[in-house]
């Protein structure tokens, strides 16, 4: 499990600034003083199962009202508000219609291309029946599973909601995943069908998914797929196969423009999300409709504060979780209007981000710290991209999600994005908790720096040692949430086993969530500070890779490599990079040159087995890796090796020591 924990937690940082949130930031706020946080925190404490009821029946619509609100009987495949139902999709279209909010804008698109489409709540209804409505005609049924590779867009948006509306389980899967990516998911999964479209377009550029998605089916199993839907975003044509594939065009003529949602059990599976964990395979990250839609709303509620004047923008892309809780789900659960951006921050100037929060009147703005490192780069060396040449007055509250955020970039994005009196939340989750669950209230919490402060009320989260035992405050540690929660991962689709044994260590007495985070807890505050993965997974511009996952990719190169192993090493802009220690067949590389050809060749390949992000940024040759008399790789030495640091590790149990020096070098 968390073996190298002592190593990975880093000595306790000292940020002593402390930002307390203004009468502006508190006024009319939800959770407007710390006393109202500590009150509910109390609330749930002394009545957990009561706070978490009334909850769920002031924040979700239910057809079937429950009666049962935890059910903890089969520890820890916990179950939430099992005997009522409900429609995610009703619960955040339908609910809206005979209210104000059913003519206000519900997403505001910006394409690639700047130009701008917008769509009501009451419209937005209408494409989704319309879309249910030719997913049904599919055959598509209340439990099957669908697969979805779209660009971000309002009909990836809707591909979404559509398959809520049925009842079908979607699983989205990021349009930067390769074939063989998709291929895994449609197999593990058992899709029916894939909704897809022939390109999207990043950058200026028109990049094919419709052929991946052939491509991907092609690499066989894939029998399960009946139909594939093609959303034409460009005018580009596509293959198309007979019979089974057919464009949105065609599927929606002659559709009408109302369905009936269809009620569902709170813990049927909304989505299933693939995820890296510490093996090669992917998790199938499973969540239950009731739970994750509550905390959706609520946390869209209390974190974001949101209001009804608000134009809220997630940057994230729908093919993470944040996508799905804060752009899919939460914002329309919430009646929010919103931004959805297809391109990236950089096309085609790096003050594009800037540029819309001016343009759309932006007021709560939701990135990665990734993005705000690269961003200042960028503004650091032309003053024209420098967030300065737009208005951004009309911001009000500022979030961060995927990876630590260091107090450099805290502090710049502060200054220049939130003039200095924007609340910033750190938002802390991940995955599996579904939704936030450690961040700032931006009226309450006063703010540090790098940290996530607090958890949310409801969210029992604390740091303990590899026995589950508390540490106190001060000490770094492994960050675990003592009591189940609505929005938590149910299971692992097919593999209950691997959910069991990746969250809920038998040491721990196995009902205790853990994150697979390490954490500190200031001295004087008690709040949280996350410090890194505690296993080998790797996070990368705030995307998750798993060690063990690229390494299968690697050696799959069976004509060039003999061994891999990878690590990750601190970078500046993307928080880790991939860093991978290879013996080749051939043995090392006999010039640079030929090193630099070798790179590029097994680079490309992890781009067609994983998909770019997975690319390693550093490769290093060498006879051999640095193994213990038994044969383990000693994977410590490898990140000293990778940050460029002397070692000053025990080597004694080093099998072959001269080859540290082969690997230290960069080719
Ligand atoms: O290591 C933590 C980091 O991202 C991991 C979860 O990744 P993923 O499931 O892809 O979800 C990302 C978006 C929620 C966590 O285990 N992480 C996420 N948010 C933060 C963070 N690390 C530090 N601070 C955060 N605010």
């Amino acid at each position: 499990m968390t073996k190298n924990t002592s190593t990975r937690i880093e000595s306790v940082l000292i940020e002593t600034r402390v930002f307390a949130p203004d009468a502006t930031a508190s006024a009319g706020a939800r959770i407007a003083s710390m006393a109202a946080y500590d009150a509910l925190c109390k609330e749930a404490a002394d009545d957990f199962d009561g706070f978490w009821a009334r909850q769920a029946k002031a924040n979700v619509t239910w057809t079937k009202p429950f009666t049962r609100t935890l059910d903890e009987s089969n520890a820890p495949f916990y179950k939430w508000f099992d005997d009522g139902e409900l429609n995610a999709s009703a619960n955040c279209l339908d609910k809206h219609i005979g209210t104000p909010v059913e003519n206000k804008t519900a997403i505001i698109f910006e394409a690639d291309d700047g130009a701008v489409t917008k769509v009501t709540y009451k419209e937005l209804l209408a494409r989704v029946s319309q879309f249910a409505n030719a997913l049904k005609a599919e055959g598509i049924r209340k439990g099957d599973r669908v697969i979805i590779y779209m660009p971000m867009t309002i009909e990836g948006v809707i591909a979404m909601q559509a398959c809520a509306r049925i009842g079908a389980t979607h699983s989205v899967v990021f349009g930067g995943f390769s074939a063989k990516a998709l291929q895994e998911r449609i197999i593990d999964a058992g899709a029916v069908a894939v909704i897809t479209a022939n390109y999207q377009l990043r950058g200026g550029k028109e990049l094919p998914l419709k052929a991946i998605v052939d491509d991907g089916i092609a690499l066989g199993g894939c029998e399960s797929i009946k139909s594939v839907l093609v959303y034409q975003r460009t005018a580009t044509a596509c293959a198309m196969v007979a019979g089974r594939d057919k464009t949105f065009a065609e599927v929606l003529q002659g559709q009408p423009s109302e369905c009936p949602p269809v009620p569902v059990g709170a813990e049927h599976p909304l989505f299933i999300l693939y995820t890296s964990g510490s093996t090669g395979k992917p998790k199938g990250v499973q969540h239950a409709t009731g739970g994750y839609l509550l905390w959706a709303k609520l946390t869209m509620d209390w974190t974001f504060d949101v209001r009804p004047e608000d134009v809220f923008w997630c940057t994230a892309d729908i093919g993470w979780i944040t996508g799905h809780t804060y752009v899919a789900y939460g914002p329309l659960a919430a009646g929010a209007t919103q931004v959805v951006f297809e391109g990236i921050p950089t096309f085609p100037h790096a003050g594009r981000f800037w540029q819309m929060i001016e343009k759309h009147k932006v007021t709560i703005f939701y990135t990665a710290p990734t993005a705000i490192r690269s961003l200042i780069k960028a503004a650091d060396s032309d003053e024209k991209v420098h967030p300065k040449n737009w208005n951004l007055s009309t911001l009000r509250i500022l979030g961060a999600v995927g990876e630590p955020i260091n107090p450099e970039a805290w502090m710049w994005y502060h200054r220049n994005i939130g003039a200095e009196k924007c609340p910033i939340v750190d938002t802390f989750w991940q995955t599996e908790t579904g939704g936030h669950v450690i961040t700032p209230l931006p009226g309450a919490t006063p703010l540090v720096p790098g940290s996530c402060t607090l958890p949310l009320p409801g969210i029992m989260a604390a740091i303990v040692d590899e026995t589950g035992k508390d540490i106190p405050n001060g000490a770094g540690g492994m960050l675990v949430i003592k009591r189940p929660w609505p929005s938590m991962i149910r299971t692992i689709w097919n593999d209950p086993e691997r959910f069991k044994k990746s969250y809920f260590p038998e040491e721990m007495g196995g009902t205790i969530y853990l994150a697979g985070d390490g954490a500190v807890r200031s001295a004087d505050r008690g709040y949280f500070r996350i410090t890194g993965r505690i296993d080998d997974v790797l996070n990368v511009s705030g995307h998750r890779l798993g060690t063990m996952e690229i390494e299968s990719a690697l050696v799959a190169k069976t004509d060039l490599v003999a061994e891999a192993a990878v690590v990750g090493r601190p970078d500046d802009v993307t928080g880790e990079a991939v860093c991978a220690f290879v013996v080749l067949k051939r043995g090392r590389p006999a010039s640079d040159e030929e090193a630099r050809k070798i790179a590029t060749e097994l680079r490309n390949w992890v781009a067609k087995e994983i998909g770019p992000i997975a690319k390693p940024k550093d490769i290093r040759f060498g006879e051999n890796l640095p193994k213990t008399r038994s044969g383990k790789i000693m994977r410590r030495l490898l990140r000293s090796l990778a940050k460029g640091e002397a070692i000053t590790q025990d080597t004694s149990t080093l099998e072959n020591p001269a080859i540290l020096e082969q690997l230290g070098r960069a080719h």
